[in-house]
């Protein structure tokens, strides 16, 4: 039964071979980005990590990280990859922050926070005839950037969850009305690659977006990136429920929460992705017809809950956080530096 829960293509008449999906457990929060500031430490901002247990500031592109982690938080043990985006944070009345926490699919087993991961083939329903070449040791990419402040990103959304099963509508803000659920953000990354660079100066350029949002047929690729990947997508749960009194909100009515690059709007969202499968085990996948024989390998959801990365920055980033004292309100967490570096930029 264990293949059942990594799969909804069992759930569809549809097609056997339409997507992977499979939870990944938190691996770390914390501010690294091997990525956009590598041999950083502290990164700008504070990150939720998920994924293989190489993760560190810098991950040379030249290592193969599947040949180097020995443990990962994915449901499938060969997925060694790292996934992570940025730390949602509740704003209170009186100026402090709290960490809002994540919750996993509901359809996914028991994981610690963490995110679902999917790797779509033409398009949530459909599989498609196309050959997917997946992603060579070292690639990696960033899709959406902390520093757009207006819509216009197709792929990456918010979902105001009614309950866990809420998929409609998606927004490109932050929802304005309390979400009795929480708040999914979805992220969905280019699909078509350059066929030769596994990264680019923005992360973004070796990539092509064919702009038709998120879970749709990705579209043909250009001459210019002709090779087509799976297009790997995220959800995270966020887990609002303690902050949904509406007497908790700011009196102007906004919507409370901002992410760890200090957006209050949403549109500055952004996710990063370092592949680091083992072998061919996610090519072999996708050349398979019909995913759920593929023989990928799954672990126990002890053994993801179990997989962990110690933070290389000494900070608190629990607690009520007092931005405008500069310094940490929560408890034990006073050795923590200036509380602005948390919501960098
Ligand atoms: C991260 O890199 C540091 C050296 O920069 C090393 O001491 C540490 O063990 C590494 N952590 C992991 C999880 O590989
Ligand atoms: C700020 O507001 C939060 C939420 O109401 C509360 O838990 C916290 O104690 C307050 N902090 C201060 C310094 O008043
Ligand atoms: C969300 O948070 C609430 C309040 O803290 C908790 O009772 C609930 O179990 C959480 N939901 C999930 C799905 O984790």
């Amino acid at each position: 039964m264990k293949w059942v829960s990594l799969f909804l293509a069992f759930a569809f008449s549809a097609p056997s071979r339409a997507y992977l999906r499979f939870g990944c457990a938190t691996l770390s929060v914390q501010r690294l980005d091997p990525i956009v500031e590598p041999g950083k430490i502290p990164s700008a901002h504070v990150h939720q990590i998920v994924g293989g247990n190489y993760f560190n500031a810098t991950i040379d592109p030249k290592i193969d990280v599947g040949e180097k982690a020995s443990c990962t938080t994915c449901s499938f043990s060969e997925d060694f990859s790292n996934y992570w985006t940025a730390v949602l944070y509740f704003r209170a009345r009186n100026g402090s922050y709290k960490r809002v926490p994540q919750y996993p699919n509901a359809l996914l087993g028991s994981l610690t926070g963490g995110m679902t991961i999917y790797y779509i083939q033409e398009s949530f329903n459909s599989n498609g005839k196309q050959k997917m070449t997946t992603f060579k040791p070292g690639f990696r990419m960033v899709a959406g950037s902390p520093a757009n402040n207006k819509a216009g990103n197709k792929g990456l959304t918010y979902t105001c969850l009614k309950d866990v099963m809420t998929r409609f509508p998606e927004t490109a803000e932050f929802p304005k009305e309390p979400c009795p659920a929480g708040i999914m953000a979805n992220h969905h990354f280019p699909a078509c690659w350059d066929g030769k660079n596994l990264d680019s100066p923005n992360h973004q350029d070796h990539m092509f977006d064919t702009g038709k949002g998120g879970f749709s047929v990705a579209g043909s690729c250009p001459a210019s990136h002709p090779v087509r990947v799976p297009q790997v997508a995220f959800e995270t749960m966020w887990n609002t429920t303690q902050f949904n009194d509406k007497s908790l909100w700011p009196e102007d009515g906004s919507q409370p929460f901002v992410w760890s690059h200090d957006d209050r709007k949403g549109y500055g969202t952004h996710s990063d992705y370092l592949f680091g499968w083992k072998g061919d085990a996610l090519q072999r996948a996708m050349d398979s017809s019909a995913l759920v024989s593929t023989g990928l390998k799954t672990q126990s959801v002890a053994l993801s809950n179990k997989c962990a990365v110690q933070s290389s920055v000494k900070e608190e980033i629990d607690g009520w956080m007092d931005i405008s004292h500069y310094r940490f309100i929560g408890s034990g967490g006073l050795e923590v530096s200036d509380a602005t570096e948390i919501f960098g930029q």
